[in-house]
């Protein structure tokens, strides 16, 4: 019996990976939850509103937000749709000018509908967001930990407040230094709380975790069953197993 659950932990134990961090910082959990249709609402207000300026999730209709956020049709028009001509099966796409985005920035502005995807997680999106910290070498005065060097600048600045990053110096066994992260610190408040801040990156992460694979809630219930199916059908071969072998040893 032993054998048998061993096989059955370890039949599952992949799908408990954990997606690797920046570099070397180890990633927060985003604890999102795509069943949260409050939740995705949210993130969809919070993405049209801070992030649609220069992003677009061209891949993402409205039709589908509305569909997977339990919003009517109206509810999206009225406030998540910002154009003049508001069709429901049009695309998200940024009123941005790619080129001069590209210019301003000094890089292009990415597309975010995959991020997740290419991410690994919504953690690495969580995370990222929650990174931003104070860095007068920058040009825009701002790093990112999981992110270095990034060319966005920190636009929930007004809401997280600004944080500084401690370093401590280490030194390896090769007499290397290396700068080791140890944590936040925040120097001026935002109008958000921490944990308001917290929940809103959660909702941003959550949306767009939706965003890169809007099956993806229904492909982990159909995944249920078919690994219950899976074990059972383990199970009644074992017994059957044991039954044809029974006279033999
Ligand atoms: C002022 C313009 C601007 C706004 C507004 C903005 N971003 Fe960005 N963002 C950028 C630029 C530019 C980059 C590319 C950074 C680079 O490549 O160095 C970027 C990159 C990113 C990336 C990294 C993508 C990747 O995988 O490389 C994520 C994630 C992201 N933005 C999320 C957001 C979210 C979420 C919001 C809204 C809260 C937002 N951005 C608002 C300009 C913006």
């Amino acid at each position: 019996m032993k054998k048998l659950i061993a096989i059955v932990l370890l039949s599952v134990l992949p799908a408990l990976g954990m997606a690797a961090g920046g570099p070397g910082v180890p990633l927060l959990a985003a604890d999102n939850d795509l069943s949260d249709q409050e939740s995705l609402q949210r993130g969809a207000k919070y993405f049209v509103n801070y992030c649609m300026g220069c992003h677009s999730a061209q891949y993402v209709r409205y039709e589908k937000v509305a569909e997977a956020a339990g919003l009517t049709e109206q509810e999206v028009k009225d406030n998540l749709m910002f154009t003049e001509n508001k069709k429901i099966g049009s695309q998200m796409i940024s009123a941005i000018n790619p080129d001069d985005a590209a210019r301003w920035f000094g890089t292009a502005v990415p597309d975010l509908t995959l991020t997740a995807r290419v991410r690994h997680s919504g953690d690495w999106i969580y995370t990222y967001l929650k990174s931003f910290y104070l860095d007068d070498s920058k040009p825009s005065g701002v790093n990112n930990l999981v992110f270095p060097d990034v060319g966005m600048p920190h636009v929930l600045v007004e809401l997280q407040g600004l944080q500084k990053a401690n370093f401590k110096v280490e030194t390896d066994a090769d007499g290397n230094e290396h700068k080791v992260f140890e944590g936040f610190e925040l120097v001026k408040a935002g109008s958000m709380t921490p944990e308001e801040y917290d929940g809103m990156t959660r909702d941003l992460t959550n949306f767009m975790v939706w965003a890169a694979e809007p099956m993806k809630l229904e492909r982990q219930r159909l995944g249920m069953w078919v690994m219950g199916f899976l074990v059972i059908l383990f199970i009644l071969a074992y017994m059957l197993k044991k039954e044809y072998w029974k006279d033999i040893h």
